[in-house]
This record gives structure tokens, C-alpha cells and sequence, in this order.
């Protein structure tokens, strides 16, 4: 990747632009200056810009993923916010949402501060989610008006599922008043009884440990109907089980605050990959079976679940070389997510891009016009048709856990333009 400044004039001349808020594509140049929008219209010409050739290309948001694990503070042998900011750069993404279970968590206004505060030099914007309850433990409520005011966008206690019923009921009916997200890992511990793998003919077959759906499903219901209770939002991360994509499509005719996103490695893999034990395919919650695949795809184009999300999650090469039942659950994703959905999703680019853009964002609330004249400019380029080869060079985060490595992926980014830097990814490194 070449990282560089935005020139003091950029034009991006002839590529198709996608406003996802306004479901529109057009051919239009963009002028840009000083790192805002100047103009958009038909051959715009201006001899002093820098000149990007965006024939055949798409230029849209910046995209948005409101799940990933940046591992700062305490595990930066894993990830640090730098780092992830480039692997969120190398994946076309802007802005991301950093889940707290870092080391110790992201439990306090304090630790939400010192987020905020280091990545203000960051080249994307780093949101924090703030932790439901104290050390993640599961039992006291964090000072959530507190992280809320430094910067907190969401809470989750992510990674661990919050089993109290009761402290679920209390997150939900606190942060109605502020009108944030819950986001609850949901897998029922007992039910999941230490399972490494999809419960099912695979796992017997494997002889791993199985987790069946029934333990996120039955937990997703619980979360939705105390959400309907409480009648505020919430969002639920990583769908994998096609009960739970049922269970969500009923629940959300009665309340419409609810969202859900599902993983790019849900979407695409089915347990028989992991025959050769490849640790790099141990995620919580596990990739399930075919029939949960098609029917997370199918929760996907009837707008069941909303928006795709990474939960991209670095683990050490040394941990991930651990048997399957010891290594831990994650794989990261920013950099191969565009190329994975519009390949596996088979839709046209414009619901493809909305995925990443205007449905994660609007989750968040964060701003959806970024096409308007004097805008800070937070654009993604991409090369939707283009064939590629996923491997070790295209990754930037500091672990490598992808099984998506050596696989051909389609639709690529060539540029991200994000907080005053242009990341050209046209280059190899
Ligand atoms: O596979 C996962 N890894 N799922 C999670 O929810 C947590 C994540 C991690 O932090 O490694």
C-alpha cells in the first residue's frame, strides 16, 4: 500500500459514483480540495489537480464495520490500533466500531478515552464500543453514560455472551435513554458446552467438540423479546444459525429498532472446511452448516439482516498453531471482506456497497452524505469486476489468521481516501 496525503487538488475523473444514501449511480468527476468535495459534475478540468483514472471504476463511501477486535491496550502482539487502521485501510473501510474485550477491557470512561484519544491521529476513525459489564464479568453494569459521553458509540461485552437475563433487562432499559446499540454476543454457555465446531455430522465425522445452533438461537430470541420489553434498540452481531435469522425476521414486524449483521466467513464457508482442522477456521460463533449458510444469504437479500460486519479478530501465528480444541476462536477480515461478499453474494453493486455503508452506518447514526458539496472527504474506489488471488501481501493487519488466504476473490479496492490520507492499494506493498 501507498499511503500519502490527499493532494492539495485531486480529480477523480471518469469513474461511476454510487451514492448509497441516495441509491443513485452516475458518471460524474470529482474534484477535490483540501480534502473536501469541491465539485461533481461532467468533464470537470482542472489543470493543477493530481489526476486519478477511475474508468471502469465504482467510487462510493467510505465503508463502515461496526465489529472489529484492534486488541489496544494489553495485546499488541496480536493487533494495535495502528495496525488494524491499515487493515481497515487495505479493505476500503473508514470507519470502524473496536470492540472492548482488549486487555484489560474497554470498561470505563477512562479506557474508552485513551480509544478516542490515540486513534485522533489515526488515517480512519476509530469508534469504541464500551463493555456492558465490569471486567466483562457478566454481573455489574459499567458507567455506560460515562463512556457514552467520551465517545462510546455502542456496548457489548463481545466475545462472552451476557447469560444474566436480568443484566441484559438492565443494559437494554439504561441505554434506551441514550439511544445506543446493545450488542450481545449470544451463545448459551451451557448449551454451547464447550463446543470448537458446528454441531452436526461434521463434528461427529471430525471428532470435535459440537456447538449446536440452538445455543445462539435460543439466546437471540431472549435478547429480542427483552428488547421488545424494554422497546428500544439493539443489534445483533455475527448471525449464524438460520433459526436465528427466523427468529429475527418475526421479532423485527414487532419492533423496528432491531439490527443484525452477519460475518463475510458465515457467508461464505460451510463446516465441511474445516475437514483439515485449519484453526484459522475456529470463530465463535462457529461456521455452521450449508443450510444456515443459504439461509444467512437469504436473511441478507430480503433485508432480514442489515449490514455485514468483519469481527475481524487477530490471533498470533503461535496461538493459532495450537490443536483445534486449544486454539483461540477468530479470524481476521478486513482486507478480504469486498472481495468475499461481491463474490459469494451474487447481487448487484449497489446492495453489495449498501451492506458496508449506508446500513452499518445508519446503525450507528453516523453521517450518510458524504457526496454533499464541502464534505470531509471519506471515499472507497473499487474495481467491482476484477478477479484476484487473496494472499499473504494484500494483509496488513499484524496477524495473518485468514483462511481466505489463496482463495480468487472478486471486486477489488484500489483506493481508500479517509481523514486527509490516500491509501493506493494498486501497489503491492
Ligand atoms: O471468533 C471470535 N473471536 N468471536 C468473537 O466473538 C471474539 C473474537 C475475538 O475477540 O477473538
Amino acid at each position: 500500500m501507498n499511503l500519502k496525503k490527499i493532494p492539495k487538488k485531486l480529480l477523480l475523473k471518469g469513474g461511476k459514483i454510487f451514492d448509497p444514501t441516495l441509491d443513485k449511480l452516475k458518471k460524474a468527476d470529482i474534484l477535490i480540495e483540501k480534502n473536501k468535495i469541491a465539485a461533481i459534475g461532467q468533464k470537470i478540468k482542472d489543470n493543477n489537480a493530481s489526476i486519478i483514472d477511475c474508468n471502469g471504476l465504482v467510487i462510493t463511501h467510505g465503508f463502515c464495520d461496526v465489529h472489529v477486535h484492534f486488541r489496544e491496550p494489553g495485546q499488541e502482539d496480536k493487533e494495535t490500533l495502528a495496525t488494524g487502521s491499515l487493515a481497515a485501510l487495505a479493505g476500503g473501510f473508514t470507519r470502524v466500531c473496536a470492540m472492548p474485550n482488549t486487555s484489560p477491557p474497554l470498561d470505563s470512561p477512562e479506557a474508552i478515552n485513551f480509544i478516542v484519544d490515540k486513534s485522533t491521529e489515526s488515517p480512519i476513525f476509530i469508534h469504541p464500543i464500551g463493555a456492558v459489564t465490569k471486567d466483562q464479568k457478566g454481573k455489574d453494569l459499567t458507567e455506560i453514560q460515562g463512556m457514552i459521553k467520551e465517545g462510546a458509540v455502542a456496548i457489548s461485552d463481545d466475545g462472552l455472551p451476557i447469560s444474566d437475563a436480568q443484566v441484559m433487562r438492565l443494559a437494554l432499559e439504561y441505554t434506551s435513554m441514550f439511544d445506543i446499540p446493545v450488542i450481545n454476543h449470544a451463545e448459551d454457555e451451557c448449551l454451547r458446552n464447550n463446543g470448537v465446531m458446528n454441531e452436526g455430522d461434521n463434528s461427529i465425522r471430525l471428532g470435535l467438540k459440537g456447538n449446536p445452533s440452538l445455543s445462539e438461537s435460543i439466546m437471540i430470541q431472549r435478547d429480542l423479546e427483552l428488547a421488545n420489553l424494554v422497546n428500544t434498540k439493539i443489534h445483533v452481531p455475527h448471525v449464524s444459525t438460520s433459526e436465528a435469522v427466523s427468529n429475527i425476521k418475526r421479532m423485527k414486524k414487532i419492533n423496528p429498532k432491531i439490527s443484525a449483521e452477519v460475518t463475510p466467513h458465515h457467508l461464505y464457508f460451510n463446516d465441511q472446511a474445516l475437514s483439515n482442522y485449519n484453526t484459522n477456521f475456529k470463530v465463535a460463533p462457529p461456521i455452521r452448516s450449508e443450510n444456515d449458510r443459504k439461509a444467512l444469504t437469504k436473511g441478507i437479500k430480503d433485508g432480514t439482516i442489515d449490514c455485514v460486519a468483519t469481527d475481524h479478530a487477530p490471533h498470533t501465528i503461535e496461538e493459532k498453531e495450537a490443536s483445534f480444541d486449544m486454539a483461540p476462536f477468530g479470524m481476521i477480515g478486513l482486507e478480504s471482506c469486498f472481495g468475499v461478499i461481491n463474490k459469494i453474494l451474487d447481487l448487484p453493486i449497489n446492495l453489495i456497497i449498501k451492506l458496508i455503508t449506508k446500513n452499518p452506518r445508519r446503525i450507528m447514526g453516523f453521517n450518510n452524505n458524504l457526496f454533499e458539496i464541502g464534505s470531509h472527504i471519506e471515499l472507497t474506489i473499487v474495481d467491482p469486476n476484477l478477479e484476484w488471488v487473496f494472499n499473504e501481501n494484500n494483509i496488513y493487519s499484524k496477524s495473518k489468521n485468514s483462511p481466505f488466504i489463496g482463495e480468487t476473490l472478486k471486486g477489488k479496492v484500489l483506493y481508500t481516501l479517509s481523514k486527509g490520507y490516500l491509501a493506493d492499494l494498486n501497489t503491492k506493498n
